[in-house]
């Protein structure tokens, strides 16, 4: 595995293998990884002949009251582990790089951004629009893979990569959860031991729902008032949102339709950590 920092050597790298007929997946990640990364990298590999990770904990996606300092690290582990996930290029670029001095253009994707995520973290999307399209142009993938895990960050990024046209295949990966049903994140190393066996509480909320419907439920407010009631169980849970959406357009549904896709997600926080999950549904 070769790892790279400067730009203009990335896109050498990638020109090289374009121009011997290779075709490049793309990983981006913000590093501290864990399982569910490494399923995407080998879900790349499966589509692509070299795999491109990056690693950059990116200031324009966090907000000013974020965790962008203490966002944990480890590039030396992450090191080890993209290269045995089958990652050939692990590109680290730098904040100084990246976002010189007068740094002055964003990629902003309206509308969809407006709910959920973007709605509690407003500027989240702005910074991760921005920093795929750069990341894009470092590595020129041809296919590049995301994890079901942001579930609405596929949806920004996909409308992006369409409305820019970049020439990147959108690939995503399924949820890797812990054995308890947590889904992976690089923030659960924040949770107390007590927070930990509280958060459960999310999937399991999820999965309560998925039942519901699969008995009839199709009113999502009896949905949403089941999951809120098992995450109120929960002492230090406090719910950011919970959302039943169409999941093409992420709008609040009132009752589920035959034939809909629907996105059940949510947000709570514990303490200072803040989790999201959740579970697409096929009618
Ligand atoms: P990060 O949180 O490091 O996640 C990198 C990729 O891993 C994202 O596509 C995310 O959806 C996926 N992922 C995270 N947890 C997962 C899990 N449990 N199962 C499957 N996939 C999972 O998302 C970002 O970084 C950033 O916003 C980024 C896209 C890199 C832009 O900065």
């Amino acid at each position: 595995m070769n790892v790279i920092s400067g730009i203009a050597e990335m896109q050498s790298a990638a020109e090289e293998l374009r121009r011997s007929g290779k075709r490049i997946g793309m990983v981006p990640t913000m590093g501290f990884l864990h399982e569910g990364h490494l399923s995407l990298m080998r879900i790349a590999r499966s589509h692509a002949d070299a795999v491109v990770t990056s690693i950059f904990v990116n200031p324009t996606q966090f907000g000013p009251a974020e965790d962008f300092e203490k966002y944990p690290r480890d590039i030396e582990r992450d090191t080890r582990l993209a290269a045995s996930a089958g990652t050939a290029i692990l590109f680290v670029p730098t904040v100084a790089e990246m976002y010189p001095d007068g740094y002055a253009t964003y990629a902003s994707v309206d509308r969809i951004t407006d709910v959920l995520e973007g709605k509690v973290r407003p500027g989240h999307f702005r910074g991760v629009a921005t920093v795929v399209a750069k990341l894009f142009h470092c590595a020129a993938p041809h296919v590049a893979v995301f994890g079901q895990k942001d579930a609405q960050q596929v949806a920004v990024l996909r409308r992006m990569t369409l409305d820019l046209n970049f020439p990147v295949e959108i690939i995503v990966g399924p949820i890797v959860r812990e054995a308890d049903g947590l889904a992976m994140s690089s923030r659960n190393v924040y949770l107390s031991p007590e927070e930990r066996r509280q958060s459960t509480v999310l999937h399991r909320s999820l999965a309560k729902a998925g039942e519901l419907i699969r008995a009839g439920e199709r009113r999502a407010g009896v949905l949403i008032g089941a999951m809120s009631d098992l995450i109120a169980a929960q002492a230090a849970a406090k719910v950011d949102y919970i959302s039943v959406a169409d999941a093409d357009t992420l709008k609040e549904l009132q009752v589920l339709a035959q034939g809909a896709s629907v996105l059940l997600s949510l947000a709570v926080r514990f303490g200072a950590t803040r989790l999201i999950d959740n579970s697409l549904v096929n009618l």
